[in-house]
């Protein structure tokens, strides 16, 4: 057995410690968004001027209530709408727009986003 020659079995530590040490931390530049989803109904009123911003039981009132009661809990054979987030809403109107069905196609954004918050939970 050939004992390994000092220089050697130092450049070897050397070499075996430079891999634990490549911890260099705190890299933590990228901090940006994690997800970038769609407007909610707050954020289309927030973007318009107070005085723009449509009240949500005045819109219920005027073009939700004959069909799904003043209390969303369905008239006849239109559905219960209660239950469902305000996303959830504006997501089902936004399509029920884009249909033209069911009497929701005159609705502007603004109407839609107030009428979600106030009938979503
Ligand atoms: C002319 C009657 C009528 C009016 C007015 C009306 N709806 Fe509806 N709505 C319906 C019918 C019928 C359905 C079920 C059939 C369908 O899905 O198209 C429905 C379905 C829905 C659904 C889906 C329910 C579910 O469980 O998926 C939501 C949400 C809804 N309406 C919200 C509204 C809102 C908010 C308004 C007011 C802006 C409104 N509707 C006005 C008749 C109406």
């Amino acid at each position: 057995m050939r004992p390994i020659p000092l220089g050697l079995s130092l450049i070897i530590i050397a070499t075996l410690s430079a891999c634990g040490d490549s911890s260099t931390s705190g890299d933590k530049a990228q901090t940006g968004p994690a997800t970038a989803s769609a407007p909610g109904p707050w954020d289309t009123l927030a973007a318009l001027p107070p005085e723009d911003q449509p009240y949500g039981l005045d819109v219920y009132t005027e073009k939700c209530q004959s069909c799904h009661g003043n209390l969303g809990q369905g008239v006849d054979k239109n559905p219960p709408i209660k239950g469902l987030t305000s996303t959830a809403l504006q997501l089902k109107l936004l399509d029920y727009r884009a249909a033209k069905s069911q009497g929701k196609a005159d609705l502007s954004d603004a109407e839609i986003a107030a009428v979600a918050i106030y009938a979503g939970e």
